[in-house]
């Protein structure tokens, strides 16, 4: 009777609350509310809560009123939808806003995109009935050869948490959580569910976590995703070191700890190393596989009754989840309900790729001029491919997906024609095809000018398994492009040397055998529903393109920090991220390395001038000012960047690091002056003896310019 009556308060507070803003209510009373639901929850229930209960939710308790918990993937786009079995539902209505990838966030340079991005992710999640979207993906980009650099960010971790804070708070602010994922060292696809990740804790903290740190502490992350990998010898999802010291006890992290997709491996690890929840769907237990038989699932009540296991430590993990729960206002009426598929949702994505794509040669090619054009060949089977349905689970089913051909074609109006072949076919194992380059080459022969739209894929098909090149579980065997595009590049540019070569992918590719040769070239990555939209507005100049490189393309993937120490993709299982924090530019600049485009690249239809550099010193680092002109005829933007170098230094430090940046809209003839501030932490290095960031006194230059090797200003400051 007393339970009985313990319940209706409860219930009779859940309406009340309900009707509240969840804002206002205190921290102290949602907690005291959490513990009551706890008190009355049987272990059993408590354990059901902690591991998967179909594909895509946790089990929820619905005597006392706690729903499953409903996940989707992420990043760019609410996942198709899953049974219980994993295999994606047929005819349901599950078509989406497909978002340029993250790569292509990144490139924008521009972080209130991100949070504009992070709102549709957040309102289409909604609308759809989701509670948790599985990104953003933050890993580092170490390798270009990693099958999921597209649904990451950036190899500079600076960029990265600036990127994510953004898109953190927008979903979030759909009273969705966001999950950053793959907490950490998940940089590869080869071997993930068995590699061992070995670093030093310099790199692990000036490298691999500020990204997940920004997520967490600035972007308020409701919840975080272990990786399949091993850290130091331990599975990441239930690595005591990277889960109870560094997330939960050092960056005081409250929220939901999430295995990967079968990730967890050991139930003792995972109730004692800070796992709060086993997601994943074990076909191995069947195709509807029995749930409790999870590592987080019966075993645990067994454990608990034999007294192995403290009781209070699943409760933390329920308090963990609960907790979530209330902050996306699960158990209030004023919850928000989200929008799919809107124009304005659409326009997200467009703007997105238009200040994504990034523009790498131009000798005079672009824009396209109209009155000096009639033909224009397309020529490359990606220009007619739609990317969205691919690539592993971050695959969603687009409302529409602009192709490059069909963006072409609507831009170009009735008076020029647009003529296409493929030149390739996008087939396992595909190789160069003599028929279909001399089909394009006669069509490239007879055209003004050639626009070749090739590059990568993310998988043959919409399938799981037939991941291909841009996809998850497999990384790229090279950095050459697949079906013998090189060949028919190099054919194409023979019979119309006016081409411009526009590349999909989520990183560099291997232009030795074209790249002087090309008269343009556009890194379009994989653009989303807009994609198309986009690049040919950039190519008939009705967009200034404004997009920087977020990675280092090497001339040969033999140049890049992680193959030239031969630690890719490891030995025996273990890889050794030998290069230490020399990831990246980092690497190429210090090593004095000429890459093919550097980290910050990209190229505008007008010129800036920077000017008037003051760098001030303040209590603990600096203030820089400086302007930045628009000295052409075109309205453009310009990605200022900021780079620290240490002048004095009792380590090694990199040749200059990322520290600010700041994208300026300007109008031609228009300047703008840009103040970026420098805290300590600009300046400092992570000391492993102190087990701390520390700052050294003494010369700082301070580099200003349009790319990490275009400095246009130098200045100093002496802490
Ligand atoms: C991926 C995660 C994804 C999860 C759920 C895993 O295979 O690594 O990124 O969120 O599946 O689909």
């Amino acid at each position: 009777m007393k339970h009985l009556l313990t319940l209706a308060v409860l219930f009779s507070t859940l309406l009340v609350t309900s009707c509240q803003s969840q804002e206002t209510k205190s921290q102290s009373s949602e907690e005291n509310k959490i513990d009551s639901l706890i008190s009355l929850m049987t272990l059993e229930e408590k354990v059901n809560m902690i591991h998967a209960e179909s594909s895509f939710a946790s089990g929820g308790v619905p005597r006392l009123g706690i729903p499953h918990w409903i996940m989707s993937d992420g990043p760019h786009g609410v996942r198709k939808e899953h049974g219980i079995d994993y295999v994606p539902d047929e005819g349901v209505a599950d078509s989406v806003t497909y978002l340029p990838v993250g790569v292509t966030l990144a490139s924008t340079w521009n972080p209130d995109l991100g949070l504009a991005y992070g709102n549709v992710l957040g309102g289409e999640a909604r609308a759809r009935g989701k509670d948790v979207i599985l990104g953003p993906g933050v890993n580092i980009i170490r390798t270009p050869l990693n099958g999921r650099n597209f649904e990451y960010m950036s190899e500079d971790p600076y960029l990265v948490s600036k990127m994510v804070v953004g898109y953190v708070k927008g979903v979030q602010q759909n009273d969705v959580s966001a999950c950053v994922k793959h907490y950490a060292a998940n940089n590869q696809e080869t071997d993930r569910n068995t590699v061992n990740v070995e670093m030093s804790e310099r790199a692990l903290r000036e490298i691999y976590l500020p990204g997940f740190k920004a997520a967490i502490q600035e972007g308020g992350a409701n919840t975080l995703m272990g990786a399949y990998n091993k850290f130091r010898g331990q599975y990441c999802t239930h690595n005591d070191y990277l889960m109870n010291k560094v997330l939960k006890e050092e960056w005081a992290f409250n929220g939901t700890v999430m295995s990967d997709w079968g990730a967890v491996l050991n139930t003792k690890e995972a109730i004692f190393n800070g796992t709060d929840l086993e997601m994943g769907t074990d076909l191995a237990l069947g195709p509807k596989p029995d749930y409790g038989k999870f590592y987080m699932g019966d075993t645990v009540v067994a454990l608990v009754k034999a007294d192995s296991v403290d009781e209070k430590i699943i409760d933390e993990k329920v308090r963990r989840i609960l907790r979530i729960m209330y902050r996306t206002k699960m158990f209030s009426a004023s919850r928000g309900t989200g929008s799919l598929n809107t124009a304005e949702h659409q326009a997200t994505a467009l703007k997105v790729a238009e200040e994504g794509i990034v523009l790498l040669k131009n000798d005079n090619i672009l824009p396209l001029k109209r009155d000096a054009i009639k033909t224009i060949a397309v020529i490359g089977a990606n220009g007619d491919h739609k990317h969205g349905g691919a690539g592993g689970s971050s695959q969603v089913n687009a409302k529409y997906e602009v192709t490059a051909l069909a963006g072409i074609k609507k831009l170009a109006g009735d008076k020029i024609k647009v003529a296409y072949a493929p030149g390739y076919a996008i087939v396992k194992d595909g190789k160069s095809n003599s028929k279909l380059i001399a089909e394009a080459v006669k069509v490239a022969k007879a055209a003004d000018v050639v626009i070749y739209a090739g590059g990568w894929i993310h998988g043959y098909s919409d399938a799981w398994n037939d991941n291909a090149f841009d996809s998850e579980s497999v990384d790229k065997p090279n950095m050459n492009l697949p079906f013998g595009q090189d060949e028919l590049i190099a054919a194409v540019i023979k019979a119309n040397p006016k081409t411009v070569v526009v590349l999909n992918g989520g990183a560099a590719t291997d232009m030795q055998a074209w790249g002087n040769d090309a008269k343009g070239i556009i890194q379009a990555w994989y653009a989303g529903m807009e994609g198309g939209t986009a690049l040919a507005k950039i190519i008939f100049g009705e967009v200034n393109p404004s997009g920087k490189l977020p990675m280092t393309f090497p001339k040969k993937l033999q140049d890049s920090p992680a193959h030239a120490v031969g630690e890719y993709p490891g030995k025996d299982k273990v890889v050794h991220y030998n290069e230490g924090i020399l990831v990246g530019y980092r690497y190429f600049d210090t090593k004095n390395i000429e890459p093919l485009f550097p980290f910050g690249y990209g190229l505008s239809y007008t010129t800036f001038e920077f000017s008037n550099l003051a760098v001030t010193k303040t209590e603990k680092g600096a203030a820089v000012k400086f302007t930045v002109k628009n000295t052409g005829s075109t309205a453009g933007a310009e990605v200022a960047q900021l780079y620290v170098k240490d002048e004095e230094s009792s380590v090694e430090r990199p040749a200059k690091e990322l520290k600010g940046f700041s994208k300026v809209f300007l109008q031609p003839g228009e300047s703008k002056e840009v103040e970026l501030t420098l805290g300590e932490e600009a300046f400092q290095f992570y000391d492993e003896a102190k087990k701390q960031w520390v700052t050294e006194p003494g010369k700082f230059s301070i580099l200003v310019g349009s790319s990490s090797r275009d400095v246009k200003l130098t200045g100093d400051v002496t802490l």
